[in-house]
């Protein structure tokens, strides 16, 4: 981002860091960008603490983040033309976003993201119950997870905010008190890098990721089968019908996961595959194939619109979900319904269940230890 060279306007934007347009700048792009939503909608108490719509804004970028959830609410990149495209999916009001069973639109989902089986899991000889809320296993936290809680705002520049959840010891079910931060920030290359970072009081297990879903023809577009991904993996997880991994690092080569070449999401997705059938499309954590480090891990592209979204990643996992449970979604920006497979989500991550299959990557962070990882979002 240009950190404008007049001060005064730095200033404005942290003024209508809960306003409607971002930040001016020498191009004056984001200038011209109205978000699709009105922050009187946002704006309320939750919990004691308030909640506001903070908007970032660069030359190609402008993305609204609300500190309920830490949630990404839109996120606006140029089309071909040049012309600014909401690719997330979001509601269109803060009530929309409280709803039980809301589908974590935009949200940072912890204290561990996707599945742990059970809901249980035993670290240094100690069993831990979690709340179930995906039938018999905990998805997301669980009920009481990040997605819903309201989180302090530490820093708001014109292209970074900062976030800061702490957990209690035992909340949800984990233990130990876990102090997260979540920092957003738009970088000079047209990504949206999000940087997570969490220290503990106590052995816990932690798995942060971001589970926006995108639409790269536009949310509220009607379907995603037509985008073309490419994913740099050759093995995923198979999962058991309840999508718990089996524990098997399988090839991708000749199923309908080998995404190494770009292919329409809809190709194959529908083909007779058992696992395919287990998670009613895609729902599946990819192996990736990576050095340490932030690297690219996969690219996705939106005929309609030209947008072309990479993802770079530190973590050695992504899901790749197809929204395949989303069925009629009411309350979107726009007065949008978001039909089934409207959208999909690469939430990056270590491997779901993690606490319980020893032969992944370890997802225990200890006292002393700091867990910090980046994932960057990034368009042409
Ligand atoms: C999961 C899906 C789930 C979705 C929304 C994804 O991370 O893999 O199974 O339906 O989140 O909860």
């Amino acid at each position: 981002m240009k950190i404008n060279k007049h001060s005064w306007t730095i200033v404005a934007m942290v003024a209508i860091s809960t306003g409607t347009v971002g930040c001016s700048n020498s191009t004056g792009r984001a200038d011209s960008v109205q978000i699709p939503v009105s922050p009187a909608d946002f704006e309320t108490t939750v919990d004691g603490v308030p909640v506001k719509l903070y908007t970032l804004s660069n030359d190609e970028l402008t993305v609204t983040i609300t500190n309920y959830g830490a949630r990404i609410v839109s996120l606006q990149v140029p089309d071909r033309q040049g012309k600014p495209v909401d690719v997330v999916l979001g509601y269109r009001d803060l009530s929309h976003y409280r709803q039980e069973g809301e589908a974590y639109f935009g949200a940072i989902v912890g204290r561990y993201g996707n599945r742990i089986a059970g809901g249980r899991f035993s670290l240094d000889g100690q069993v831990y119950q979690l709340e179930l809320n995906d039938g018999p296993n905990t998805l997301h936290g669980g009920k009481n997870g990040f997605s819903g809680k309201v989180w302090e705002v530490q820093q708001a520049t014109a292209d970074s905010l900062v976030l800061r959840y702490i957990a209690d010891d035992g909340e949800a079910g984990f233990p130990g008190r876990l102090e997260a931060t979540v920092t957003y920030r738009l970088t000079t290359d047209n990504g949206l890098a999000i940087r997570y970072r969490a220290t503990t009081d106590k052995p816990t297990v932690v798995n942060l990721t971001n589970h926006a879903y995108f639409n790269l023809n536009g949310a509220g577009d009607p379907t995603i089968l037509d985008h073309t991904l490419m994913i740099h993996a050759d093995d995923y997880s198979p999962v058991n019908e309840t999508l718990i991994p089996t524990g098997e690092i399988a090839g991708v080569s000749g199923t309908p996961f080998d995404f190494r070449e770009p292919k329409a999401i809809g190709a194959r997705i529908d083909a007779a595959n058992e696992q395919l059938k287990y998670g009613q499309g895609y729902d599946h954590n990819f192996v990736l194939r990576k050095s340490p480090g932030l690297q690219p891990v996969a690219m996705v592209t939106g005929p309609k619109t030209g947008i072309v979204m990479e993802v770079l990643t530190e973590e050695p996992g992504m899901q790749f979900y197809s929204g395949n449970f989303m069925d009629e979604v009411q309350g979107g920006k726009g007065d949008h319904i978001y039909h089934h497979r409207s959208a999909f989500c690469l939430e990056t991550q270590h491997f779901p269940d993690s606490p319980n299959q020893p032969q992944f990557p370890s997802t225990v962070l200890r006292p002393g230890e700091v867990y910090q990882t980046e994932t960057v979002y990034r368009f042409r």
